[in-house]
């Protein structure tokens, strides 16, 4: 079986599940949030190395002050008392994102969970948060100026060699989910979706489950990359 070797999520649809049941916005996000520690395991189940989650992005600041705190609060819970399950699977958590407006409490349980699982080595869970793709490549760039300026030698740069800029240095984006039907982008992994495949559906982040993400997988198995050239026993 084929199996993307990195898988990108972003999370969409949190709001309107919960406003569908008459209920409070919050009530999608705690719902999403279990979806989340559900599929992490399922995807290394599968054999998926590397799971990128959008969970912030730098634009919903622009949300409801209420909104935001409930969102601030959910991660320093999940971080300091629910990621055991995936911390017990070996899954090494990272978190990339701008550590600048961030509340203490939310810095602290990033760094906790860093650290709690900086020496897993069965797959990766990289949790985008307070994330923006073009800042993203803005902070990269800023890095690689000062590198410039003191010295590196950029004649022979490369694109492989700029993902050391970023956040984290994680592998290309095989296979790009969205859920909640909207057919954009939304600022996310940028630089790391160049030749990602996109998988979009309907579904809702919380109703995101293990035979939902499976039919993703399905339907990535069934694409031809190119990567630009020509796949020979494709075309003959
Ligand atoms: C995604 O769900 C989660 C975050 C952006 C934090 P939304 O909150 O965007 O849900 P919808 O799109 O309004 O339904
Ligand atoms: C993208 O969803 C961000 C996350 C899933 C965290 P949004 O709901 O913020 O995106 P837009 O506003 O619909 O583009
Ligand atoms: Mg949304």
């Amino acid at each position: 079986m084929n199996v993307p070797n990195h898988v990108a999520i972003i999370m969409d649809g949190n709001g309107r599940w919960a406003t569908k049941r008459g209920l409070k916005r919050s009530a999608g996000h705690l719902e999403g949030s279990k979806t989340l520690e559900k599929l992490a395991i399922h995807a290394q189940d599968m054999g998926v190395k590397v799971l990128s989650v959008y969970a912030f992005s730098c634009d919903n600041f622009k949300r409801d002050p209420e909104e935001v705190t409930y969102l601030m609060n959910l991660i320093v819970k999940y971080f300091n008392t629910k990621f055991e399950k995936i911390a017990k699977r070996g899954i090494k958590v990272l978190v990339s994102g701008r550590k600048t407006n961030l509340r203490p409490d939310v810095l602290e349980a990033i760094k906790n969970i860093e650290e709690k699982t900086k020496n897993n080595d069965k797959g990766i869970l990289n949790i985008c948060f307070n994330y923006g793709g073009q800042e993203e490549i803005i902070d990269a760039s800023i890095n690689l100026a000062k590198d410039i300026n003191n010295g590196l030698d950029i004649t022979t740069f490369t694109r492989e060699d700029f993902y050391k800029y970023l956040y984290h240095d994680l592998p290309p984006i095989d296979l790009l989910i969205r859920t909640g039907g909207e057919l954009r982008i939304s600022n996310f992994m940028l630089y790391e979706m160049s030749y990602s495949e996109f998988y979009f559906t309907n579904t809702y982040f919380p109703d995101f489950n293990k035979s939902e993400f499976n039919k993703a997988l399905f339907i990535y198995q069934n694409r031809d990359r190119r990567f630009g050239g020509l796949n020979a026993s494709k075309n003959n």
